[in-house]
């Protein structure tokens, strides 16, 4: 049964039902074949997205804009930098403005409390485009290049091995949400969110999904199907980068932790990657990469995402 997703905001996927992250993977299944196979697929003719960004991007960015362009609409690029906000225009004011010109705001921050804060003022949907808490475009699109790839979710296991951060989170919400069992492997002093681990361990008691945390990388690979890694220091931790450096040398996915999950695991990453870092060439470059697939399918499944809910 299709469920309307008109007008809901996608800020975090906890706030989405089982069904709404279904009904997201299935029509990126959808839209993906629609656009394989060069039919025209308009739904959003007339539509305008707003997208503002307060930290860089490549993948969000192009994946949106594209994604609007496809489905007939049009989308405006607005850097933080370039509009009253940064001269003190309330991002409550800013919002309720915008919701006057824009069907739909995409947005980037580093405070999560800002996409909250827009949101509560613009009765369009918001898209969180990544905050320093959640990347939840991310993890959806990932969800549907799982599915893609094994063609079920329920029972899959998804080692993730690094910092406890924003993509990590997402992942969570999103395993919880269908069922996967994910293993995170964190060092010590940066595991996730606590407050994000009991509401996704509440999420995955209704589903079977497993949620499980620790330190020990090889733990957390053992059995995968796929192998999941972030960067050591996210964007807004720039000066953090070199101690981190330090304490995540244990936490590279290279071919000798690839080698102890499944024979033919795949590995995962968001990107950009710093490789050498939490990756090694001979991993991303490997047989058992499926990092291009995984930026592909951004624009796919945010194009589902678009078509929801504008
Ligand atoms: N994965 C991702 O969101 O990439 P960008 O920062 O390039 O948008
Ligand atoms: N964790 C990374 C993800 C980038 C897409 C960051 O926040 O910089």
């Amino acid at each position: 049964m299709a469920v309307t997703m008109k007008g809901k905001d996608v800020i975090s996927i906890h706030d989405l039902t089982v069904e709404e992250v279904w009904q997201v993977i299935k029509t990126a299944e959808l839209i993906k074949l629609r656009h394989k196979t060069g039919e025209p697929y308009r739904p959003l003719a007339g539509k305008t997205l707003g997208m503002i960004f307060q930290k860089p991007s490549t993948r969000t960015r192009i994946s949106f804009e594209v994604a609007m362009l496809q489905l007939g609409g049009h989308a405006i690029n607005l850097a933080a930098s370039e509009l009253q906000l940064k001269r003190g225009e309330t991002i409550a004011d800013t919002a309720r403005v915008m919701a006057r010109y824009l069907d739909g705001v995409m947005i980037r921050t580093y405070a999560h409390s800002d996409v909250v804060e827009f949101a509560r003022h613009a009765d369009v949907p918001v898209i969180n485009g990544l905050t320093d808490l959640l990347h939840p475009c991310q993890a959806l699109s990932d969800l549907f290049t799982l599915y893609e790839k094994f063609g079920r979710l329920a029972g899959l296991k998804l080692a993730y091995v690094g910092d406890g951060n924003n993509v990590c989170h997402s992942l969570m919400f999103g395993a919880a949400k269908v069922g996967m069992t994910l293993h995170v492997a964190h060092p010590e002093g940066y595991a996730p969110d606590e407050e994000i681990a009991r509401l996704a361990t509440g999420d995955a008691a209704a589903t079977g999904a497993r949620i499980i945390l620790g330190t020990d990388p090889e733990a957390a690979v053992r059995d995968a199907d796929a192998v999941y890694t972030d960067v050591w220091a996210s964007m807004g931790q720039e000066e953090e980068a070199e101690e981190r450096r330090k304490v995540f040398g244990p936490y590279q996915v290279n071919e000798a932790l690839l080698r102890l999950a499944r024979p033919g695991a795949r590995f995962m990453h968001d990107l950009p990657a710093h490789r050498g870092e939490e990756v090694t060439d001979a991993v991303m470059d490997g047989p058992q990469s499926i990092v291009w697939d995984q930026a592909e399918n951004r624009l796919h499944a945010q194009k589902a995402i678009l078509a929801l809910v504008l």
